[in-house]
C-alpha cells in the first residue's frame, strides 16, 4: 500500500487532535501537529510542530507546506480561506471533525446552532473541491468533564445534574482518533460521512455509578431543576450552547439514543465502553 504523505493535524492540543497525533505515529505516517501554541502539542519522535490559527491566514503558508492531508477542526471563522490555501498548497484530502448534531437536529430542533456551525464548515469543505471525509462523532464521553463532574466528584462525591436518566451515545476520544487514523490513511473513505458513537446508550446516572465503581468511592446524584442546571451551565459553557444542551438532555430523558457500529467497521475493534473511558480518566475524579 502507498505510504500516506505528510498529514497536518489541527487541534493537536485538543483531546481528539492530540490522540490523532499519537495514534498516527505507529501507522508510519509523517505528521505535523498544529496549534496556536505549538509548544503545547504532543511531540512523539518524528512529529513536526507548527503554529496555525485557522482564523489567521498569515499562519497558513508554513503550516501547509508539503502537506497531503489535513485533519481539520470545525472552526467556521476563516474555514473557506484556509481551504483555499490548502488547495493552492497541494493538499488533496481533508478529514473534518464534524458532529452528530447534523442527524439530531430533525428531532431536537434546539440543537440547530451546533449543527449549523458544523454544517457551515462541511459546506466550505465541499465547495473547496478537495477530497473529503466527514467524521460526525456522537457526544464525547469527556463532555462530563466540561460539565464540572470532575471537580464535584473529587471534592464532594456529588454530580449535580438535571435529567439523570437522560442517555448519551458517549464516545471515547481515542475511538474518534482511531477512526480518524483509518480515514486519513485509507483512500477508500474519501467522499464518505460517518456517524461514529460509543457502543451503547448510557444514562448519566449509570455514568456516575460507573465512575464511582472505578474510583472506589460513592458518587451521589443531586437532581437539579432545569433552571438550576442552566445557572450551573452558565458558569461552565458559552451561552449559545446552553439551550441546545438542555434540550438534548430533556429529549433523551429515559429514551435510548441511537448508536452505531461504525467505529468497529472502520478500525476493526469495537468502540470502547464508558467503563473503559472512566478507567482511562480515573485520575480526573480522584
Ligand atoms: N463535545 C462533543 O460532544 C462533540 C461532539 C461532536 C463533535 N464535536 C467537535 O469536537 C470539537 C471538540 O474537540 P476536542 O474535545 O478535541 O476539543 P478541545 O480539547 O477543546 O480542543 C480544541 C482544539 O481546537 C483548536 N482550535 C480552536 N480554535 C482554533 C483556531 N482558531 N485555530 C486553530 N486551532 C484552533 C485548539 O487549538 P489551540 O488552542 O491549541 O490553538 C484545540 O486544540 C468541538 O468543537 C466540535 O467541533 C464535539
Amino acid at each position: 500500500m502507498k505510504q500516506p504523505g505528510l498529514i497536518l493535524v489541527t487541534g493537536a492540543t485538543g483531546r481528539v487532535g492530540g490522540d490523532v497525533v499519537r495514534q498516527l505515529v505507529p501507522s508510519g505516517a509523517r505528521v505535523r501537529a498544529a496549534s496556536r501554541n505549538p509548544e503545547r502539542c504532543p511531540a512523539p519522535a518524528g512529529v513536526e510542530r507548527t503554529r496555525l490559527d485557522l482564523s489567521r491566514p498569515e499562519t497558513f503558508g508554513a503550516a501547509l507546506e508539503g502537506v497531503e492531508s489535513v485533519f481539520l477542526y470545525a472552526v467556521p471563522d476563516g474555514a473557506d480561506r484556509f481551504l483555499d490555501a490548502a488547495r493552492a498548497a497541494g493538499v488533496r484530502h481533508v478529514v473534518l471533525l464534524s458532529s452528530h448534531t447534523l442527524y439530531e437536529v430533525a428531532e431536537i430542533p434546539e440543537r440547530a446552532p451546533i449543527a449549523e456551525m458544523h454544517e457551515r464548515v462541511e459546506e466550505a469543505v465541499l465547495a473547496s473541491g478537495l477530497d473529503w471525509t466527514f467524521l460526525r462523532p456522537a457526544n464525547f464521553a469527556s463532555n462530563i468533564l466540561m460539565w464540572g463532574w470532575a471537580d464535584s466528584i473529587r471534592t464532594e462525591g456529588v454530580v449535580r445534574f438535571p435529567y439523570p436518566d437522560s442517555t448519551s451515545d458517549a464516545i471515547h476520544e481515542a475511538d474518534i482518533a482511531a477512526a480518524a487514523v483509518t480515514v486519513l490513511t485509507e483512500p477508500v473513505h474519501q467522499g464518505q460521512g460517518y456517524f461514529i458513537s460509543g457502543p451503547e446508550p448510557i444514562s448519566q446516572r449509570r455514568q456516575a455509578e460507573t465512575i464511582s465503581a472505578v474510583i472506589g468511592r460513592p458518587v451521589r446524584i443531586e437532581e437539579l431543576s432545569p433552571d438550576q442546571a442552566r445557572e450551573q451551565l452558565r458558569r461552565l459553557l458559552p451561552e449559545w450552547v446552553i439551550e441546545p444542551t438542555m434540550a438534548w438532555w430533556a429529549a433523551t430523558d429515559g429514551v435510548d439514543c441511537v448508536v452505531t457500529d461504525v467505529v468497529e467497521k472502520l478500525t476493526g475493534t469495537p468502540a470502547r465502553s464508558f467503563s473503559q473511558w472512566a478507567v482511562d480518566h480515573a485520575a480526573d475524579f480522584r
